[in-house]
């Protein structure tokens, strides 16, 4: 047991106690970012002449040194110490002998630690979007591929109007944009840099808290030191915005899941996203699918467990707050997983268009189109609205499509229709006419798609 603070304690703490207590199983994930931040706290306190420059560049070789042991494997990280910023620090001291134990001059491990944690979801942020841009291209080449593969669009999981493949992705190529745009702006507004905060009201020191926002790339200092050591809104803000990448993955898995079931067959999953069962072998399964809508459960944990504890907090640092770590890490790895995994699973799957398309025309999706026809030809809505039910009805009854039916059939319904409405109600018809932006239309598509290509291209 090795504590930093055991000058005022009369006893060693209950081993119980210590292991509730401890932090560095988990907090060690953020070694790097710890390390970083000392450097740059040891730099300025050279520059700001608190500490001399030598003791300054001794301390910051000394840290650089055990940075780079850490990363080779030369220095294994020790679960006797309590945190990652004890186990830096007595390092350090071990290495260099007493310069080592001015580095903490002017810090306390609460704005460190509120230092750390900012870097590391900042970084985090970062490679979650470049997960999202790797996703997004594949959705933009599928988009460009599937302009005219016809597909029933469905609105209570009822075929109601056809649409494109290109169409449908597109739908989730939005969702994904304004992730990527939701990151951004997280991003924009956590990038305030905690250091030099102190316990909670800042230090008697000249510290310059600008010089080492910008030695860590910050836009500039927190500007309250309380609110510096006690704001965990960012992990709110990232948690949430995980929980919504979450829906929109998880909301396509079940869309992937059906459309790959042996009812549907509009897709193929490729061997190698898909599983197979220990009793029955005909089976194969799309258990990455299914994984990556049940992960969604566990983020949605992560996200309510830390708006939970921080609900009660009073001003400034509280212990709780130690309890945003192990779920904030296990969330981003978890969403992180499912974007790449889902990634690979839509870049291999096999897109069955005959059966996508014999499916749009088997569910009367054009009846829609059908009432327009009759619009166009005079007829009140309300009143077109009827006379398609009439005919969907005898379709039914005579198992035939809308377009199957003899045109003295459609007439004995409604002596409006003429020889043009089988032009009309094709499904290319019905697609290619849906022009104004944000349709299926390949027109209203194309611009889409340029509008994407632009979006892809400036991130
Ligand atoms: N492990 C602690 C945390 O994650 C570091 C800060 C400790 N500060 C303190 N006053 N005990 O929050």
């Amino acid at each position: 047991m090795a504590q930093l603070w055991g000058g005022r304690f009369t006893k060693e703490t209950d081993q119980l106690v210590y292991n509730f207590n401890a932090s560095i199983s988990f907090d060690q994930k953020f070694y790097q970012q710890d390390i970083k931040g000392s450097i740059a706290h040891a730099t300025m306190l050279g520059e700001a002449g608190i500490i001399t420059k030598e003791e300054s560049e001794k301390i910051v070789e000394g840290l650089k040194g055990i940075l780079s042991d850490v990363e080779e494997g030369k220095l294994e990280i020790s679960s006797k110490y309590e945190d990652i910023h004890s186990f830096v620090e007595a390092t350090l001291i071990d290495r260099i002998g007493d310069t080592g134990k001015k580095l903490h001059t002017g810090r306390s491990r609460n704005d460190q630690v509120a230092l750390d944690m900012r870097l590391y979801t900042r970084d985090e942020v970062t490679a979650l979007q470049g997960l999202l841009k790797e996703l997004m291209t594949t959705l933009h080449n599928i988009m460009k591929d599937n302009l005219d593969t016809y597909m029933p669009g469905f609105t209570h999981l009822q075929k109601a109007q056809p649409v494109t493949f290109a169409h449908h992705v597109g739908a989730y190529m939005e969702m994904f944009k304004r992730d990527y745009d939701r990151l951004s702006d997280i991003y924009d507004r956590m990038n305030y840099c905690p250091l030099g905060a102190g316990a909670l009201a800042g230090t008697t020191y000249p510290l310059d808290r600008k010089m080492t926002a910008d030695l860590l790339g910050f836009y500039g200092p927190t500007l309250n030191s309380m609110d510096s050591v006690s704001d965990r809104d960012y992990v709110i803000e990232l948690l949430s915005a995980l929980s919504t990448i979450c829906v929109h993955l998880s909301r396509f898995s079940e869309e992937i899941i059906i459309w790959n079931s042996n009812e549907y067959q509009f897709i193929e999953l490729d061997d190698s996203y898909s599983t197979g069962s220990s009793i029955m072998p005909q089976k194969k399964n799309p258990d990455i699918a299914e994984l990556v809508r049940g992960k969604t459960g566990r983020v949605y944990g992560a996200l309510i467990s830390i708006l939970t504890t921080m609900k009660g907090i009073p001003l400034a640092y509280n212990k709780d707050m130690q309890e945003d770590k192990e779920l904030t890490f296990d969330a981003i790895d978890t969403v992180k997983g499912c974007i790449a995994l889902f990634n690979g699973m839509i870049s291999t799957m096999k897109l069955n268009k005959e059966n996508m398309k014999v499916s749009a025309m088997k569910g009367f999706t054009n009846a829609t189109d059908a009432a327009d026809y009759l619009v166009k030809n005079g007829v009140p809505f309300r009143d077109a609205h009827g006379i398609i039910g009439q005919l969907v009805l005898y379709c039914i009854d005579n198992n035939k499509a809308i377009e199957e039916l003899s045109i003295e059939e459609l007439q004995k319904i409604s002596p409006v229709f003429k020889e043009d409405i089988y032009d009309a109600i094709s499904l290319k018809t019905c697609v290619e006419k849906r022009n104004t932006i944000g349709a299926p239309g390949p027109e209203a598509m194309k611009q889409v798609i340029e509008i994407n290509e632009e979006f892809l291209k400036n991130i």
